[in-house]
């Protein structure tokens, strides 16, 4: 059995712990076995049957094979990912069961895959992403480090997504689409041309509402 330290105890870190336990229920080798949170409120609490053992300082403290960052900021777990990441520690993904993957995605580290998501052909997904309640990431896009692709977001063919970026609840990208690095793309807006890096844009289509996201 390899033990896995869950980073984060808030909601979304709920959504991780249930889809490893499940993983785990399946016949997987790795088992979470504890959260890692700095809000003290939550310390010495059990969560879905997992405790809240300390603040993610304490990592080296409690044993553990492997971590994963479970926070829903895109800024603040990409600190910490590559925080543990310069340490050396094994950090793995949590795909749900429930999860349809083309064989020959390619996956980053750290990655955590949500129940009803579809991912089709050709498509790389980089480290530390989070791809959320029944999204669809269509065929050979490219997924960035660190972002984070919401619930119900529809991205078509082709379409890259920068570094950090968060492509809000309901959002569409059509094919071909880029967003850079660093952007917002508002709930439920249609993407249909290119969004910049650093921007937020709404609406459908998206417009750019504001251009250093910082
Ligand atoms: C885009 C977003 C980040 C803007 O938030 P904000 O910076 O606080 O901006 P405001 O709420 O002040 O809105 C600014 C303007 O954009 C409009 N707007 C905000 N979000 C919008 C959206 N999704 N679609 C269309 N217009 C939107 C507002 O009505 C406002 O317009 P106004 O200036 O004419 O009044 C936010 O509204 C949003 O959609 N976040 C996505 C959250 C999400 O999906 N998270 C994933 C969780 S799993």
């Amino acid at each position: 059995m390899q033990r896995v330290l869950i980073l984060g105890a808030g909601g979304h870190a709920q959504v991780v712990a249930d889809i490893l336990l499940r993983v785990h229920d399946a016949g997987t080798n790795w088992k979470p076995v504890g959260f890692l949170d700095d809000d003290s409120a939550l310390a010495e609490t059990v969560i879905l049957g997992l405790p809240v053992l300390g603040s993610i300082a304490q990592l080296d403290e409690f044993d553990h094979d492997a971590v994963i960052v479970a926070i829903g900021d895109d800024r603040t777990r990409a600190r910490i990912f590559e925080s543990v990441r310069a340490r050396g520690e094994q950090i793995v993904n949590a795909i749900h069961p429930a999860a349809v993957l083309a064989p020959d995605v390619r996956l980053g580290e750290g990655v955590m895959i949500c129940a009803g998501v579809v991912v089709n052909t050709g498509t790389v997904i980089g480290d530390n992403v989070i791809l959320n309640t029944s999204c669809t990431v269509d065929h050979h896009n490219h997924i960035g480090n660190h972002a984070h692709i919401a619930p119900g977001v529809h991205l078509g063919g082709d379409v890259t997504i920068g570094e950090g970026t968060l492509i809000g609840i309901g959002a569409t990208v059509i094919p071909q689409r880029t967003v850079g690095a660093w952007s917002v793309i508002g709930a439920g807006s249609v993407v249909s041309k290119d969004i910049p890096a650093h921007a937020t844009a709404v609406g459908m289509p998206a417009r750019v509402i504001q251009t250093a996201r910082s």
